[in-house]
């Protein structure tokens, strides 16, 4: 398959020039023949009737086949490329795609979520749709495809986008006050991009050493915060001591660029005090330039990861209900979170409880445990998330 093409809306777009086309001609042909009738056969012309027809056989079988014939192709070619809309190719990526009030969320095959659809350039996408709430309608019109989203229901839509770029996806079936908002993209990236994006921790913080000694195993001996009874911490490195053994002659050091090169290409060299010597040296595992990377890393400071709240708050919807500007929308606003007290009901009873980490983490988790007065109870239950997530989440908001 050329994979610079669009092929649903290719498909989608023949069959409405087909059947419009036709009709097109047919009304044209109808209009001029009628109107050359008016003309040619008006009363001045002719005041009485020229001729007594009371019947042609071949001539009705030709007027009702030929428009039999012509529906019938409309219907044929539209069921065909109807057919191609619901095969979706075999190597097809798939995504899967939640509609709820009011937001769209895509899960991909490794955990990865976000309310961008983000996709490789010229592959199948399948997007395998569904709703936890209420009845949404998925709806790109870039590739022609439509289709509900039903609590329940597992359906699916594909298309292949033809270019790198954005994309529109909308909510086409009213689905409450924050239908509207229901906007988003599918974000077409090249290939290289696109394993990129998904291959990308996505609430890490990302530093290109601190990637490189996750996927070495660094992080499986060194800590950083000296927990590690095994190996020396990371930490900010630049200028720190190390007493060091090379070959039992003892000394001390400050670390630079040289030992740091020196402990990861020939680590039994300059052994740390204190520690047993187990790490293996690493040489063609790590090119020179990715080397330089995880030196850099390390002397700048390395520090534990921090998980990125505000990206989880975004990349999950909340904005879609809650407001950052203390206006009021389908939830209440995250604005001042942190020096409110909420007005709450549970089990039917009326409280004030000031916001603080525990009453958020009850909100995220156990959304209908206290409801806020003024608000439906709609908000589904955060169960997407680690507690270390939601930590993230709750530290963001409360700055707010
Ligand atoms: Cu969802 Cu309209």
């Amino acid at each position: 398959m050329n994979p610079l093409t669009n092929p649903t809306a290719l498909g989608v777009d023949k069959v409405l020039i087909y059947i419009f086309g036709s009709s097109l001609l047919l009304l044209a042909g109808i209009t001029i023949v009628m109107i050359w009738f008016v003309v040619r056969y008006r009363r001045s012309k002719c005041p009485e009737p020229t001729s007594d027809i009371h019947g042609n056989l071949w001539l009705e079988i030709a007027w009702t086949l030929l428009p039999t014939l012509i529906v019938l192709s409309m219907f044929w070619y539209g069921w065909t490329n109807y057919l191609g809309l619901r095969q979706v190719p075999e190597n097809a990526f798939e995504v899967k795609a939640t509609g709820r009030m009011w937001s769209w969320q895509f899960e991909y095959a490794n955990g990865r979520t976000s309310n961008k659809l983000y996709i490789p350039v010229g592959k199948p996408i399948k997007v395998l749709l569904t709703s936890t709430d209420v009845l949404h309608s998925f709806f790109m019109p870039a590739f022609r495809i439509k289709r509900d989203t039903v609590p329940g229901v597992d359906t699916y839509v594909w298309f292949q986008a033809p270019e790198v770029g954005s994309y529109d996806i909308f909510c086409a079936e009213y689905c409450g006050t924050g239908h509207a908002d229901m906007i988003t993209t599918a974000e077409a990236l090249s290939a290289e991009e696109f394993e990129r994006w998904y291959n990308k921790n996505p609430t890490l913080v990302q530093n290109h050493g601190r990637q490189l000694m996750v996927e070495l195993g660094c992080l499986g001996c060194h800590s950083f915060d000296g927990s590690s009874p095994i190996a020396p911490k990371f930490g900010k490195l630049k200028g720190a001591e190390r007493n060091i053994s090379n070959e039992g002659i003892k000394r001390t050091i400050r670390i630079d660029a040289d030992y740091l090169r020196r402990a990861i290409r020939a680590p039994e060299a300059d052994l740390v005090e204190n520690f047993p010597p187990i790490m293996p040296p690493y040489g063609d595992e790590i090119s020179e330039k990715d080397l330089d990377a995880i030196i850099k890393y390390l002397l700048d400071g390395a520090e534990e990861p921090k998980i990125d709240g505000n990206k989880l708050i975004k990349e999950n919807g909340c904005l879609s209900c809650h407001s950052t500007d203390g206006s009021k929308r389908v939830g209440p606003s995250f604005k001042g979170l942190g020096k409110r007290t909420s007005e709450v009901k549970r089990d039917g009873q009326e409280l004030k409880i000031k916001v603080n980490a525990d009453y958020l983490k009850r909100a995220i988790r156990e959304p209908n445990h206290d409801v806020v007065e003024g608000y439906p109870a709609i908000m589904p239950p955060g169960a997407q998330f680690s507690d270390e997530e939601v930590e993230a989440i709750i530290e963001e908001l409360l700055k707010k």
